[in-house]
């Protein structure tokens, strides 16, 4: 997508400085920076951090960061095996993290120079960028739908941020909103602002502010009246992972958000890629959900007088915890969006 008129993915690599790239999501809005990752370390700073995430863009990250390993230490299989440990345990919830390190790492002794390992990071890369521009392509006939109903703007909810920061480019849950944009088709965009660190009023907002497309932030107790006002006419979200029984890992507040949806008769619709599914799993009960520091919520990154600072939100020596997701049941999900279509059905997904 374009930031200011020049094209950027959120995470990128730089073959001949032996660097990975990424847009720095933990300063945004305030500042635009690119950071560069030299080393594994800087790598999981980065992702423990958030300064990338997401789970398709951490897949990436993770791919490229199996040839930056490589790289700096000159392909010694030991070090690099150590690496990807530390890697693959970052973050444990978003399945895809772990996706894209395997994708390199399984082919690892097998590759014998820096060009084939770095080859092999693009092709996982290049994989998921189709598939998430696909995801566009295949939801935005839910979107047209809509429309073609009810010749109005198409008020879209949306959770976190599912855009193309977090996945490399296009988005999951918003990959179809763009499209929409794209072909003419009105849409307005509900903004949950999701806290703790408010992917949503932070980065959703800041990347369709980018595309001039509607939208209003709305904290994350709004969305019940706005469906008591028939306000929303669906809800779009993105996926950490989404296991055999259909269920699925995403933010902490999706649960919530499906469950108005199904009380109101909303539809509420999942998009992810195939590295976001993992059958090894049966039910949303055996996914492993990631607890962050409480500090999270005790402190809110802020812009004061042109500095960003970390203002304390309440006193520190009450107790808190801090969940990064939720599981939300498969029965309320009305449809996954893949890059191989639309599924009713978890049984009927193809990957
Ligand atoms: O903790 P985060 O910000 O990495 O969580 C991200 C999400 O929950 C997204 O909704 C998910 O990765 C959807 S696909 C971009």
């Amino acid at each position: 997508m374009k930031v200011n008129g020049v094209y950027y993915h959120s995470v990128w690599a730089d073959f001949e400085n032996k660097e990975i790239l990424i847009i720095n999501q933990a300063v945004l809005p305030f500042r635009f920076e690119i950071k560069r990752c030299k080393s594994i370390d800087d790598v999981v700073v980065s992702i423990q951090n958030l300064q990338v995430r997401g789970a398709p863009a951490l897949g990436i990250m993770a791919a490229y960061a199996v040839w930056l390993s490589f790289a700096t230490h000159n392909g010694q299989l030991d070090r690099i095996e150590k690496d990807y440990r530390t890697l693959i345990q970052t973050r444990p919830t978003a399945v895809n993290l772990k996706k894209g390190a395997d994708a390199v790492f399984q082919h690892i002794s097998q590759l014998s120079n820096e060009i084939d390992v770095y080859q092999k990071s693009q092709l996982f890369v290049n994989q998921e960028l189709i598939a998430l521009q696909s995801i566009g392509l295949h939801g935005v006939r839910l979107i047209d739908e809509v429309y073609r109903a009810k010749n109005n703007p198409v008020n879209i909810l949306t959770h976190c941020n599912a855009g193309w920061l977090a996945c490399g480019d296009f988005g999951t849950a918003l990959a179809p909103i763009y499209e929409a944009h794209h072909r003419g088709i009105p849409v307005h965009v509900w903004v949950d602002e999701t806290r703790p660190i408010n992917q949503g009023a932070r980065l959703t907002a800041w990347e369709l502010y980018q595309e001039n497309i509607p939208f209003r932030i709305i904290s994350d107790n709004t969305a019940g009246q706005l469906a008591l006002r028939n306000e929303i006419d669906m809800v779009l979200v993105g996926a950490d992972r989404l296991v055999k029984n259909g269920d699925m890992a995403n933010k902490i507040g999706t649960y919530l958000k499906a469950l108005m949806a199904y009380e109101h008769q909303i539809p509420f619709y999942v998009a992810a890629p195939s590295s976001t599914f993992d059958f090894s799993i049966n039910s949303g009960n055996d996914i492993l959900i990631e607890e962050r520091n409480p500090d999270e919520l005790l402190y809110i990154t802020a812009e004061f007088q042109h500095q960003l600072i970390q203002a304390k939100l309440y006193h520190e020596a009450f107790p808190a915890l801090n969940l990064a997701f939720d599981i939300t049941p498969a029965k309320f999900i009305s449809a996954y969006i893949t890059e191989k279509g639309i599924f009713r059905n978890i049984s009927e997904v193809e990957l």
